[in-house]
């Protein structure tokens, strides 16, 4: 595949990443050298680990660590009772053609911190959305991630646990630069020591996406409306051209906050938001 087709290549994997979202994993998977792991936490039907793969076959053929017990998180088990996503999941990863690179362990996040010894190059973290969550599987990776390594949240501006802890994290951590959002992505390279500027630079990251948290709450509240992307605003100019390595080409474009099922996608009309799936209650 000589550029990415996000709606092509995830058809059939229905989920909430938007194509901004899904065009930002290619490029930075794409970049992921040879030898080096790709762990992804939460796969649900592999709408993010098609991206993932896609790159990385395109690019060094980096293995992807597909981190997933398939039973759904407690949101999904709440709106469809007992799920189980693994058969989707592996048809859609071997429909796709990246059987060879996309290994599936099914099991938690802090199972799978416990075996994997490799050498993590990006880790995508997508699973539980809870704070205490978020945080362990912030605790579990990123002491396993290396040097120059990235990491990246899901949700991360408009769900309070993915919120709080990136949040934290770029606050607090001497080992984080570079922080870019692509809708509701954020990314961040790890370092050995960041700078005062570089300090500087993931306070005002964080100020930024909390202005723009409040105002897509807002908008909820206010006007039951989407949250806006905050692609659409000058965010895409100023933050977005950060220089995350192997992400620094990221054009972020109109986030769609939806859940997609295939049948729906021609029609534009999604069935289930990410408003209802996360915000309400
Ligand atoms: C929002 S979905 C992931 C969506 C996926 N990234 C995509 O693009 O379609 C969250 C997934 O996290 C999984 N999950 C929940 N708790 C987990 C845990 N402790 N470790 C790993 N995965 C978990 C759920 O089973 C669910 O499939």
């Amino acid at each position: 595949m000589a550029w990415f087709d996000f709606k092509k290549a995830t058809k059939k994997a229905d989920g909430w990443l938007t194509e901004a979202e899904g065009n930002s994993l290619y490029r930075v998977a794409k970049k992921i050298k040879a030898g080096n792991a790709i762990v992804e936490i939460g796969s649900w039907k592999g709408r993010s680990t098609i991206c993932l793969g896609h790159g990385s076959k395109d690019g060094n053929k980096a293995t992807i660590f597909a981190v997933d017990p398939h039973l759904g998180s407690s949101e999904h088990q709440k709106m469809f009772g007992a799920v189980d996503t693994f058969k989707e999941f592996r048809q859609n990863i071997s429909q796709a053609g990246l059987g060879k690179y996309v290994k599936p362990m099914r099991e938690t996040s802090r199972q799978a911190a416990k075996r994997l010894n490799k050498s993590i190059e990006f880790v995508f973290i997508d699973g539980a959305h809870e704070y205490k969550l978020v945080g362990l599987d912030f605790k579990l990776w990123f002491p396993k991630v290396i040097t120059g390594g990235i990491l990246a949240f899901h949700d991360s501006w408009h769900i309070l646990g993915p919120n709080l802890i990136t949040a934290i994290a770029l606050l607090t951590s001497s080992k984080i630069k570079n922080p870019k959002l692509v809708d509701t992505i954020t990314y961040f390279e790890k370092v050995e020591r960041n700078s005062f500027f570089d300090q500087l630079n993931n306070i005002m990251f964080v100020m930024y996406r909390t202005l723009f948290g409040i105002h897509g709450f807002l908008r909820l509240k206010l006007k039951g409306s989407n949250p806006p992307s905050p692609s659409q605003t000058w965010l895409r100019s100023h933050v977005a051209k950060g220089s995350v390595d192997g992400a620094r080409d990221f054009v972020p474009d109109e986030g769609k906050y939806h859940l997609v099922p295939p049948e729906a996608r021609e029609e534009d009309t999604p069935s289930v938001s990410s408003r209802e799936l996360h915000l309400k209650g």
